[in-house]
């Protein structure tokens, strides 16, 4: 049970005390009954609340899915470049807490996970649960099996850490290869130093999946599409 005041501007669109108004004015009803004091308690998700009418779809979080663009930042804020809350579009920027799940470089495009639930962001950036993420990456230089290998054993980056076993695998050949790259881990710019400690170069990258979830591809750049409850599974590879 939580104060109907907290559960209605958690959705984004009245503040508290906006909330206090509407119930002094009869305008909110729970169940169909007029509630005319913000503070009384509700049980959010068996209760029809509504406003004026229409009723609230009342959600604990949200999560969005977005195909992020270059030159936008995995912040939730930035003084000068853009973020990828700044670039959602406005009915669910309302929302408070909004933050990214995990964080892609500013000239990395693709599947960028935006919620405000702390405890599942936790679960599928942690490295014990060991949630896969797949990137596409054109490379500068040509690809061979000597770097399928040393993705398998763990790259040793030039800072001397070693990276988990990633596989990669090639997508299209060419003067520019294409590769899909599967980490288990997220480390700064891991990719691009994978690639640099075996004298090869990323000049292209995107991620196109998060566990067992595709960024659809519906999504152009910059567009962004919230997502179901079976789809949040099927990024931790839960049963829905
Ligand atoms: N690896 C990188 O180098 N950059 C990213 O944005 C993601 C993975």
């Amino acid at each position: 049970m939580e104060r109907l005041d907290k559960i209605i501007a958690s959705q984004g669109i009245y503040s508290r005390k906006e909330v206090k108004q509407l119930a002094r004015q009869g305008r909110i009803t729970v169940d169909g009954k007029a509630v005319l004091s913000s503070d009384v308690k509700v049980d959010a998700e068996n209760s029809h609340i509504a406003v004026d009418g229409s009723e609230i779809c009342v959600k604990k979080h949200i999560y969005i899915m977005l195909n992020k663009p270059q030159g936008v930042v995995s912040a939730a804020r930035d003084a000068v470049t853009p973020t990828v809350i700044d670039i959602l579009p406005d009915e669910f920027k309302v929302r408070k807490g909004l933050f990214p799940a995990g964080r892609l470089d500013k000239d990395t495009e693709g599947f960028v996970l935006i919620t405000d639930d702390g405890d599942f962001a936790h679960r599928i950036l942690s490295p014990k649960k060991h949630v896969s993420k797949t990137y596409l990456a054109t490379l500068g230089k040509p690809f061979d099996n000597v770097i399928i290998q040393k993705f398998k054993d763990g790259v040793l980056l030039k800072d001397g850490s070693r990276c988990l076993s990633a596989d990669v695998r090639l997508v299209e050949d060419g003067e520019n290869p294409v590769v899909e790259v599967i980490l288990h881990e997220g480390m700064y710019h891991q990719i691009k130093r994978m690639f640099a400690a075996c004298q090869n170069e990323v000049i292209a990258l995107k991620r196109i999946k998060m566990g067992n979830l595709h960024l659809d591809e519906n999504l152009a750049l910059g567009e962004c599409r919230e997502i179901s409850y079976k789809e949040l599974c099927m990024i931790t590879d839960e049963k829905a």
